[in-house]
């Protein structure tokens, strides 16, 4: 018993932000965040918003599987990003898509949310209280960054993926590994509100995004290839038996680096983030709503997720499609 992927969604702000605009903001140049990130352009709200942007993209995963939201069993949406402390996203986008059955909630575990999120639904499901889940990562990022800081605001991007997993007897997800390593969260943080009552306030808080870029990447180059080797051994499966990697979308060099440890061909590796820039959550959904599309995803391809992002929190899933 496992459970697989039915439909793919995905939804992405109107405006696309290209790295020459960014260079009216802060010092940098279209040269520096291309060879750097692989970074073009990416998608920033003027409006749009995590629960607008969910909905959209679980309205088309829903008919890409042909399902009715009024079949929805259970509803999770992974975000790092809410406009709403509460109630959580995924009530927000259960109301807007009529999921009436549906049992909704949010998960933040950053980049690796939405992975962390469909190995939810998988446990859910194999032991059968669920026989389907509607998952999306959603994020609204350009609202978290500081863009006065040249370091991190080149580097992400708004947007939103969706998927339709149901329960089934072969194939779909093979097996998964996820790690936290919570002792390494100063490298990637942000705050959310200072503690601010009649009795204590905090002066010193930091509202946006801090990165230590360094340490991030050579966290992602050391232990995504390791998780993935995990998995892959997990599963009785080497690197050669693989036909997609896809990877979180974080850094065309970070992307590289794991490719390259992993020896495994780097047509593998499917990319968007030259256009979409990092999404965080939604980053893995969308390149698998895009390859859906594209038609580049057939029955019986094995398939390797891998998500990794501030936690700090890292996995990897096999799929047979
Ligand atoms: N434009 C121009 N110069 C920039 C710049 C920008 N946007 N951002 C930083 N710089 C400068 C720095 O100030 C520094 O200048 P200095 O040498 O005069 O001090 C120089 O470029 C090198 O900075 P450094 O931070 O060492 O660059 P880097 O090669 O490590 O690249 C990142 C920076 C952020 C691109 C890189 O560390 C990275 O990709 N890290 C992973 C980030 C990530 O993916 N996070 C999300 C994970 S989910």
């Amino acid at each position: 018993m496992s459970i697989k992927i039915i439909g793919t969604g995905s939804a992405l702000p109107v405006k696309q932000v290209a790295n020459g605009e960014l260079t009216k903001l802060v010092d940098t140049s279209d040269e520096w965040i291309r060879e750097r990130t692989g970074i073009r352009s990416r998608h920033i709200s003027t409006g749009e918003t995590v629960a607008s942007l969910a909905t959209q993209a679980c309205q088309k995963a829903l008919q890409n599987a042909g399902k009715e939201a009024a079949e929805v069993e259970l509803l999770m949406v992974a975000t790092c990003s809410p406009e709403l402390a509460l109630p959580c996203t995924a009530c927000q986008v259960q109301d807007k898509l009529g999921a009436v059955h549906a049992v909704s909630f949010d998960l933040n575990a950053a980049c690796a949310g939405f992975l962390f999120a469909l190995h939810t639904a998988y446990a859910y499901i194999a032991s059968g209280i669920y026989r389907n889940a509607l998952i999306a990562g959603a994020e609204v990022l350009s609202k978290i960054i500081d863009w006065a800081d040249r370091s991190t605001c080149i580097l992400f991007g708004d947007g939103a993926g969706a998927v339709m997993v149901e329960r089934c007897d072969e194939g779909g997800i093979l097996g998964f590994v996820q790690c936290s390593d919570g002792s390494r969260g100063r490298v990637l943080s942000c705050g959310s509100r200072p503690l601010n009552n009649p009795y204590a306030s905090q002066t010193d808080f930091e509202t946006y995004v801090q990165m230590d870029g360094r340490e991030v990447f050579s966290f992602a180059v050391r232990q995504v290839p390791a998780s993935i080797e995990e998995v892959l051994e997990k599963t009785g499966l080497t690197v050669e038996d693989v036909d997609l990697f896809v990877l979180h979308q974080a850094n065309r060099r970070i992307i590289d680096g794991i490719c390259k440890r992993l020896k495994a061909d780097p047509d593998r590796f499917p990319v968007n983030l030259d256009r979409v820039g990092n999404m965080s959550s939604a980053a893995i959904p969308v390149l698998l709503d895009e390859l859906n599309a594209q038609g580049r995803l057939s029955a019986g391809m094995t398939l390797v997720l891998s998500g990794f992002g501030a936690g700090l929190t890292y996995g990897a899933c096999v799929i047979k499609w």
